[in-house]
């Protein structure tokens, strides 16, 4: 019985690619777009998406196997779990992600070459500024869907003990952390730092948010030395979320050094991110930095114990999110 369990999964991780190249198909023609609640015929569906229709039917009914799809006797619907992520309405749509990985299937082409070279292989070709603006928004969008999600998880389990605060986020990205944050504790204040393309984007698209009105908003690059980041001191939670994995080991110990600098007396610094001992999506995410940034790399809990005590803090434990990442807590005396 134990073989066969191991030979299933040895079974799954070889044919991991098929799922995902049948969802990225039928969302590259339109499915999600064309199926609700209500069930759309086969063939209408097919003819609607330019699919064959005897082909089509077969990759519907392989959506069907794979929870997406459901299966009735006038045709084919979301289901349950679909709608979460397709369709209108859907809580968390999933539309930016599936555009953005295309990018990221072309790097993992190179995953034997960049092992053999021993440094990162496929690099992004000279951009024009359109194009450059163009890719930052798509990538702020496909995070901005992942970070909704966990930043519900996070702030569910990492509640601050005060109702009124200083929230500090570096590296804030679509800002779904802060928002998130600070639209569940009123009483608190946010000031966020990332870099000038990043800040414009987030000052633009977020400025209706209920909680806009309540954050201050810095441009820094956080390898720059010196950085202001005056309007970030006296922070009494500082989130450092999915950054530390940008850079390696030097520029990380100095980032998590300077947040420190940062934090009031008692506060504390989260460093949500995956982790390479906490479960199979912080290996992989290690190889996704390897592939796609110039020396980022994923840690150990262990191993960001380290830098926080080196910055003078002191461990408080690390929380695992339901949907992958983990969060280490550190606090200053
Ligand atoms: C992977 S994103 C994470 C965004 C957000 N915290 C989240 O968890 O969704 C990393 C963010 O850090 C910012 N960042 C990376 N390197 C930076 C640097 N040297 N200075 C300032 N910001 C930086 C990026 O612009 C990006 O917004």
């Amino acid at each position: 019985m134990g073989d066969m369990t191991s030979y299933l999964k040895f079974k799954t991780l070889l044919t991991g690619y098929r799922p995902y190249r049948l969802l990225q198909a039928a969302f590259d023609a339109g499915v999600f777009d064309c199926v609700g609640e209500e069930a759309v015929a086969a063939d209408v569906l097919c003819r609607k998406v330019g699919w064959d229709e005897a082909f089509g039917c077969r990759a519907l009914s392989a959506l069907v196997v794979l929870g997406l799809l459901e299966a009735s006797p006038t045709g084919f619907c979301l289901s349950k779990e679909g709608a979460l992520f397709f369709g209108t309405g859907a809580p968390h749509p999933m539309g930016g992600t599936l555009d953005f990985e295309k990018r990221l299937v072309d790097s993992w082409d190179l995953l034997g070459q960049t092992l053999k070279t021993g440094e990162r292989v496929y690099a992004a070709s000279e951009k024009s500024e359109a194009e450059y603006k163009k890719d930052l928004a798509q990538y702020i969008d496909a995070m901005d869907e992942a970070a909704r999600i966990r930043a519900a998880e996070l702030w569910q389990l990492v509640k601050p003990d005060t109702d009124q605060g200083r929230f500090v986020e570096l590296g804030f990205g679509s800002g779904a952390y802060s928002l998130s944050f600070l639209e569940k504790h009123s009483g608190w204040t946010g000031a966020l730092a990332d870099l000038q393309d990043v800040v414009g984007f987030f000052a633009e698209k977020r400025k209706h948010h209920p909680a806009f009105s309540r954050i201050g908003l810095s441009c820094v690059n956080l390898l720059d030395d010196p950085w202001d980041l005056s309007g970030c001191e006296g922070a009494n939670l500082l989130l450092l979320s999915n950054l530390v994995h940008c850079q390696g080991d030097v520029e990380t110990l100095g980032i998590v050094r300077r947040a420190a600098g940062l934090l009031a007396q008692g506060g504390t610094l989260v460093v949500h991110d995956f982790y390479r001992d906490r479960g199979e999506a912080g290996g992989m995410y290690d190889l996704h930095m390897m592939l796609n940034t110039y020396n980022g790399k994923v840690y150990t809990v262990g191993e960001m114990r380290a830098m926080v005590e080196e910055a003078g803090l002191s461990f408080a434990g690390d929380i695992s999110l339901p949907s992958g990442s983990c969060a280490v807590l550190a606090r200053k005396a």
